[in-house]
């Protein structure tokens, strides 16, 4: 497995990968893998001849009072688990290597960042574009693979990689969870036991929507009401709960199969996000 610290190096063994017919395939994550990236890898491996997982900490995604510097590290532990995984490369930029002092060109997508996270985390999506960006052009891939775990994500990638014509297939992949049904994140470090306990309360609250639409419900009103409930009960402080298209990440006053439920809540300090499909 080769390992690029050097963004030049990394883009320049990419091109020679496509020029010799190889697929590319990009893996961007933020570290401290776990099995959801592990599942990135193996779904990237499917369409990909050679997979490139990049690991960064991007600083321009975190807002001034969040968790930049506190965000879980581990290259050694990261390394293995990508060669583990057959993994080609891995990328291990630092933020001096990928931003000049001076950089002052980003990528701000302005509808569907401006919703939900983006409207509580404000600069978050564009640094999320503009890092990954910067990673497409450097890694060169055919096919991108991102987790469904950050919903709003996907959406607003799939709208850059659409609106700027990059040539790259977005796949996004489920997302993978504990046996009790807390989606797999890098920040459930941050969870004490109790907090850990309580975190559970995110999955049985998508668990109650999906079960209230079953049965007939489709006031989205009325199903975030008993999802906020729920929470609350849970112990979590609820940031949001959203009921939207899919695509459009539009609010919806009734719910139809294939809108998504959009959560995020504080377990303590630390902010968890999940959502689902209705189906
Ligand atoms: O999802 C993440 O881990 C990050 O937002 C990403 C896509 C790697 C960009 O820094």
């Amino acid at each position: 497995m080769l390992v690029f610290r050097d963004p030049q190096k990394l883009q320049r063994w990419a091109l020679k990968q496509r020029e010799a017919g190889v697929r590319v395939g990009l893996v961007p994550t933020m570290g401290y893998l776990h099995e959801g990236h592990l599942s990135l890898i193996a779904a990237a491996k499917k369409y990909a001849d050679a997979v490139v997982v990049s690991v960064f900490v991007n600083p321009i995604q975190f807002g001034p009072n969040e968790d930049f510097e506190k965000y879980p590290r581990d290259e050694k532990a990261d390394l293995a688990k990508c060669r583990a995984a057959g993994a080609a490369a891995v990328f291990l930029p630092t933020p001096q290597t990928m931003y000049a002092p001076d950089a002052s060109v980003h990528v701000t997508e302005e509808v569907l960042a401006n919703r939900l996270c983006g409207l509580r985390r404000p600069g978050h999506f564009r640094g999320v574009c503009t890092v990954v960006a910067k990673l497409f052009n450097l890694a060169q891939p055919n096919v991108a693979v991102f987790g469904q775990k950050d919903f709003q994500q996907a959406c607003v990638i799939r709208r850059m990689v659409r609106d700027l014509n990059f040539p790259i297939r977005i796949v996004v992949a489920p997302i993978v969870r504990e046996p009790d049904g807390l989606a797999r994140s890098s920040r459930n470090t941050y969870l004490s036991e109790t907090e850990r306990q309580q975190a559970v309360g995110l999955s049985r609250s998508l668990h109650l929507a999906k079960r209230l639409f079953r049965e007939g419900q489709t006031s989205a009103k009325r199903i975030v009401a008993r999802m906020v409930k729920s929470l609350e009960a849970d112990g979590l402080q609820v940031d949001y709960v959203e009921i939207v298209d899919a695509e459009t990440l539009d609010p919806v006053k009734t719910v139809q199969k294939g809108n998504a439920v959009l959560l995020a809540v504080y377990d303590g300090k630390t902010r968890l996000i999940d959502n689902c499909l209705f189906s």
